[in-house]
């Protein structure tokens, strides 16, 4: 039978531990986030992270720029907020506008504060081996998920589809210091369906249809990390569910699965911050 990796269940479980935590802190965490332009996901995705943070009893700020802000502007900003003693987390909403270099941003934020752990310290100590101040939300998520549901990672092959720098790069890293056997696939991959046949474990996080039935052998531990409207307007993930969920030892859901175990992290990743 196939059991589904239920996110919210999940998620809940660590607000309500979380709110007690915070509700005891004598330093209340803060967390500031920067939207830079108009993408509608992006705004979707903010108002949840500032509306969880309230409920938990973490301030929150969003800060708002127009699609044609400069480079100047939010490096600013950030140099604002990294010395703003009432701020202890900050997060800068991707995709940025194609204008903006995206590093250049990122590595602006002190690693202190850098509550994605994107920046250039924070992901060379997690590349390293060694620990950064937090690990990024998304893999975060996965892994507290992979281990509430008591699924061994030492000695498995995981294959991650994707090497995003928010995704499939870190959980990579991650699945490694936890033993996993890991390879990375990605769009110019040849033959990807024969090396996923080989996964224990298979992550997709790439934001279109593309793992399938005949992909997966038997009892493979399946987490869909994508999320869009189909040409129906329905939300989707990057797995065929109905299909593969015949198959499958553990199948995460889209919605309810990493969506909410990303936000969750987002919440612990803040709190732990405050030092
Ligand atoms: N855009 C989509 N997911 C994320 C995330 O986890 N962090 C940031 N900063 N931007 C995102």
């Amino acid at each position: 039978m196939t059991i589904i990796l239920d996110g919210k269940k999940l998620r809940d479980k660590i607000f309500e531990k979380l709110k007690s935590r915070v509700d005891s802190m004598t330093t209340k965490p803060s967390l500031a986030v920067i939207l830079a332009g108009e993408d509608p996901s992006s705004q979707i995705y903010v108002n949840n992270k500032k509306k969880c943070a309230e409920k938990l009893g973490i301030n929150s700020i969003v800060i708002n720029y127009p699609e044609n802000v400069s480079e100047t502007e939010l490096l600013e900003k950030i140099e604002t907020l990294n010395n703003d003693k009432n701020v202890t987390a900050i997060l800068v909403q991707l995709p940025l506008p194609n204008h903006i270099n995206k590093f250049k941003i990122i590595d602006a934020i002190s690693p202190q504060k850098d509550v994605d752990g994107l920046t250039p310290y924070n992901s060379g100590k997690l590349f390293s081996g060694e620990e950064p101040y937090v690990y990024p939300c998304t893999p975060r998520g996965i892994l507290l998920l992979l281990d509430e549901y008591g699924i061994e990672l030492e000695g498995k092959h995981a294959v991650v589809i994707g090497r995003s720098n928010l995704v499939g790069k870190p959980i990579a890293q991650m699945l490694l210091k936890r033993n996993a056997t890991v390879t990375t696939c990605h769009s110019k991959t040849k033959n990807l369906a024969d090396i996923t046949k080989t996964a224990d474990i298979l992550i997709s996080a790439v934001g279109k249809k593309i793992v399938g039935e005949n992909m997966l052998k038997n009892n493979c531990v399946v987490i869909d990390v994508g999320i869009f409207r189909d040409e129906n307007g329905k939300i989707s993930g990057d797995v065929d569910f109905d299909k593969v969920s015949q198959t499958a030892s553990y199948i995460s859901p889209v919605p309810g699965g990493v969506g909410p175990m990303t936000i969750a992290s987002l919440m612990l990743n803040t709190v732990e911050l405050v030092k």
